[in-house]
């Protein structure tokens, strides 16, 4: 991936002092481009990078789409069940459920409350299955923790219950990963912008310090263990109804060909009021051991609020008694 316009034709260090792109082209500048015209080190997953328009298609049909392949990655899950691929947050540098949903609803995005973190910047992360999955499961995404092509492979093999990616999927997915890299337009306010593409200086001084842009997005998504609050939270059942149809519905409905199925209302509020809900949101529902099997994956806090289940909870109870 190259930047756009005129300024391809130059070497890319030589390229950020000899141009002065405009807004526009300044917004799509890949993160890591300016990255490395500051002389810092490209992460180790470098796979898939410099790879073809066609192997990036491969791996966006391989995300959404590969349990309907020949030789299908999973029989269970797409990717795409449990993540996103657009931005999710509106702060990078503070991933917030509450924030997600309301930046979802205005443009009637599905599923922005999924248990998996979008796929948005993943390449620029350094650090996998942080926090509460390290602990609960250790060796098995030990190797992942720094290693992004071995994180694809663990969620194919585990997450999806599927199998590995063969040589050329893999390539193709990380290819496609790579054309979800953050840009100086992910990092930037429009105002800045617009003042940077006016700057005669270079764009790597001082306004652009790696220091500065680190500072605005996370190298390691966070998934702190669940903690149940002192005293019950209020719930309001118009919020409950977003957070029910962002979260659970994105899986369950009835007319999908998948293990998935729609929730019968009756069942999820005795569930709710027993805490046996409680129990499947927040520990998940661990596929059969032994064999590969459909399974509900968890929601740690940073994926779905205290407050946002307590909505869902008496958004149910309204609809269970209608
Ligand atoms: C059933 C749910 C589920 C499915 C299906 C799934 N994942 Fe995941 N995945 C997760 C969860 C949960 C995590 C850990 C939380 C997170 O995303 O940071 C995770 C983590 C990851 C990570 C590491 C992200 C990070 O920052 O730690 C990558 C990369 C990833 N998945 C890729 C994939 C790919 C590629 C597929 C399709 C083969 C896939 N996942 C399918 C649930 C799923
Ligand atoms: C990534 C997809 C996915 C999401 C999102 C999801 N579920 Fe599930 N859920 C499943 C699958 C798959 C099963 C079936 C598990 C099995 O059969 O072992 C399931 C099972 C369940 C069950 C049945 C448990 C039982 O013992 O029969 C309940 C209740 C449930 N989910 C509630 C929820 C709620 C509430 C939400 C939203 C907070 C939600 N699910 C979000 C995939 C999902």
């Amino acid at each position: 991936m190259k930047l756009s316009g005129l300024c391809l034709l130059i070497p890319n260090a030589l390229l950020l002092l000899a141009c002065k792109p405009s807004e526009p082209e300044l917004a799509k500048t890949p993160l890591w481009e300016l990255q490395e015209a500051q002389g810092l080190e490209l992460p180790n997953h470098t796979l898939g990078r410099d790879a073809s328009a066609k192997q990036r298609e491969a791996g966006k049909t391989l995300f959404f789409s590969g349990r309907d392949l020949e030789n299908a990655q999973s029989v269970y899950f797409n990717c795409i069940d449990c993540h996103r691929v657009s931005r999710e947050d509106p702060l990078l540098s503070d991933p917030d459920p509450e924030q997600r949903l309301a930046a979802a609803l205005p443009k009637q995005a599905r599923g922005s409350l999924l248990p998996g973190s979008s796929m948005h910047g993943v390449v620029n992360r350094e650090h996998f299955y942080n926090g509460v999955y390290q602990k609960k499961y250790g060796g098995l995404v030990q190797r992942a923790s720094k290693d992004l092509v071995e994180a694809v492979q663990v969620c194919a093999e585990f997450c999806s219950q599927g199998r590995r990616y063969d040589e050329a999927e893999l390539e193709a997915m990380m290819a496609y990963l790579w054309s979800l890299q953050l840009t100086l337009g992910d990092l930037l306010s429009p105002e800045e912008l617009a003042s940077l593409s006016k700057l005669d200086a270079p764009l790597e001084s001082k306004v652009l310090r790696p220091e500065s842009l680190n500072a605005r997005y996370l190298k390691a998504s966070p998934a702190s263990e669940y903690v149940p609050p002192e005293t019950p939270l209020v719930g309001n059942p118009q919020r409950g109804k977003a957070v029910f149809e962002q979260s659970c519905v994105s899986c369950h409905q009835a007319d999908r060909n998948s293990p998935m199925y729609e929730l019968d209302i009756q069942r999820l509020h005795q569930g709710f009021e027993n805490g046996k809900i409680l129990d499947v949101v927040r520990k998940g529902i661990d596929p059969d051991p032994g064999r590969k099997d459909d399974y509900m994956p968890y929601y740690t806090p940073e994926r779905l609020s205290e407050q946002q289940y307590a909505d869902m909870q008496a958004y149910i109870a309204k609809e269970a008694n209608k």
